[in-house]
């Protein structure tokens, strides 16, 4: 493929993540993908390590495992690599791994059916800005547990922040981002306290909480760029957390 003919590909696509294929060609996600992998704290090499990036997407976190010397990365998605949506699908992940010349797997295969028997367990797992999808966070979080042997990097919206308890927010309808598929929102306390459940004995947030200022200022940018309500937005926030076994 010339650098022409993937310039075009990339345009007929609609990215999630921002990803470099080289020749000046990167990606226009709406995720600042290079800003949320600092905020990761992703050791600098995962060298002989095999890395689950369960959730992928346009593949983003795959590939930077892959560039990071993993022997070994699975990419795993459900809901938008299964094209039930108009606004998203597998291309990008697809037209990445070839553009990159990847040997990241693929499995489509969704978080509840994750298991040992059917993709084997892994060093590393990312469980990336999906819990606040998952109905049923608790059993999602076991079944994430289930397939990591060592080390989980987990990012994830929070909410209920002004409870030091472990509580979690209830969503039925699209109340956080006009996104019907947001089902929960944790606070911090209980994304630890659910990790421990499920058999992580150590649990450290390395990325927390932002600033009230911080969060109002993201509330009128997204309020202004998606109509997205500002409280929901304001009363939320995100976190990363490490999880070793
Ligand atoms: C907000 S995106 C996060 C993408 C990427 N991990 C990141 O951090 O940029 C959520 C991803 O989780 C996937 N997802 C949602 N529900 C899922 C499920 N039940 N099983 C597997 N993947 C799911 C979506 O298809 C989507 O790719």
């Amino acid at each position: 493929m010339t650098p022409e003919e993937l310039r075009s590909q990339v345009a007929t696509i609609k990215w999630h993540h921002s990803i470099d294929l080289g020749h000046g060609i990167v990606t226009q996600g709406e995720d600042n993908s290079a800003k949320k992998l600092e905020r990761l704290q992703l050791p600098a090499s995962f060298a002989g390590k095999s890395v689950l990036d369960i959730g992928a997407w346009d593949g983003f976190f795959s590939f930077e495992a892959e560039r990071r010397g993993a022997k070994r990365v699975l990419a795993t998605d459900s809901f938008v690599w299964r094209g039930q949506v108009e606004w998203a699908d597998k291309r990008g992940f697809d037209l990445s791994k070839r553009a990159l010349g990847s040997s990241v797997e693929e499995m489509e295969i969704d978080v509840l059916d994750l298991s040992p028997e059917k993709v084997g367990t892994f060093d590393v797992v990312f469980f990336l800005g999906v819990l606040y999808h998952m109905k049923h966070p608790l059993l999602s979080l076991e079944k994430v547990a289930g397939v990591t042997r060592d080390f989980l990097v987990l990012e994830t919206a929070v909410d209920m922040l002004r409870y030091k308890r472990p509580a979690m927010a209830y969503y039925a309808g699209d109340e956080v981002g006009r996104d019907s598929t947001n089902w929960c929102g944790p606070n911090p306390a209980a994304v630890i306290a659910m990790l421990r459940t499920v058999g992580f004995r150590r649990v450290e947030i390395v990325g927390g909480l932002r600033s009230p200022l911080f969060r109002l200022a993201k509330g009128a940018y997204y309020w202004q760029k998606h109509r997205h309500q500002f409280w929901g937005t304001v009363r939320t926030d995100r976190i990363v957390v490490h999880a070793w076994k």
